[in-house]
């Protein structure tokens, strides 16, 4: 694994406009020398604002929509139009705003019950890259992008999974998260997350500066946390505000 980069912001806004400029260099960068941009969006509050701004083309790059493919690295067991759904939250400040095709869209099923769904994303994502499910190695997305939560969760990673590290499983059913909301969910797992070319997470707030100091000082505690076990053969970027870096 590389050495993890910090990209430190004064604040939330600089933060999100940071983490989307990077965005639309990488996309460039990538469309340039292949045909298609796979991007992994993640849940949670904190990616908003980066998602209000990626519509916006900046003067020097827009990003090419039609040549990127959208995924999702977790979702809530609920229909899609429901206030608990990651992908609600995306179709509202970013889908609706850019011209992507409707099939490069790859929306989590989780109206449905949280193992079909899962199998059914593993399924979507196999003829994505066009490779039989749970394989290993685990295709390789361009860029996945995380959030991390105060217990150490990242996707729905819980603390003390019940998931083998080495399982070869590239999307699992989460039918008891220990945090909210306390619905079932469906999540990518350390291994497809780590076979990713970059790996971004973003966090803000002095509330999740003590995890992230526990996270970047015992790699070895995957177990107790989750955002731990993210060690990608590509890059890991962590977008912090000064707040959640003020531990490091
Ligand atoms: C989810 C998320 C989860 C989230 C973190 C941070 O579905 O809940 O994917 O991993 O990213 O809990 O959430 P906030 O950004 O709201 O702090």
């Amino acid at each position: 694994m590389s050495k993890p980069e910090v990209w430190k912001y004064p604040d939330a806004e600089a933060l999100s406009r940071g983490a989307a400029a990077f965005i639309r260099e990488l996309a460039n960068f990538s469309l340039r020398r292949q045909d298609r941009f796979s991007l992994v969006l993640s849940g949670g509050a904190t990616p908003r604002r980066l998602y209000e701004l990626l519509p916006i083309s900046s003067t020097h790059s827009a990003i090419d929509w039609p040549r990127v493919h959208l995924f999702f690295g977790d979702e809530r067991c609920a229909p899609p139009d429901h206030e608990l759904s990651n992908y609600n939250l995306a179709r509202q400040v970013l889908l609706e705003r850019i011209a992507i095709p409707e099939q490069n869209v790859h929306r989590i099923k989780a109206e449905r019950e949280a193992e079909a769904a899962a199998r059914d994303y593993a399924q979507q994502i196999g003829r994505f890259f066009e490779q039989e499910p749970d394989t290993l190695p685990p295709p390789s997305f361009d860029l996945i992008l995380l959030g991390l939560d105060k217990d150490g969760h990242t996707a729905s990673l819980f603390p003390n999974p019940s998931l083998p590290e080495d399982s070869p499983q590239w999307v699992v059913p989460v039918l008891q998260p220990q945090a909210p909301p306390k619905v079932a969910r469906v999540s990518f797992t350390p291994a497809l997350i780590n076979n990713a070319k970059v790996v971004a997470f973003l966090a803000l707030g002095k509330d999740k500066a003590p995890v992230i100091s526990n996270v970047f000082d015992a790699p070895w505690a995957g177990s107790s946390y989750p955002a731990a076990l993210v060690r990608p053969k590509g890059r890991l970027i962590w977008f912090l505000d000064e707040d959640a870096a003020s531990l490091l």
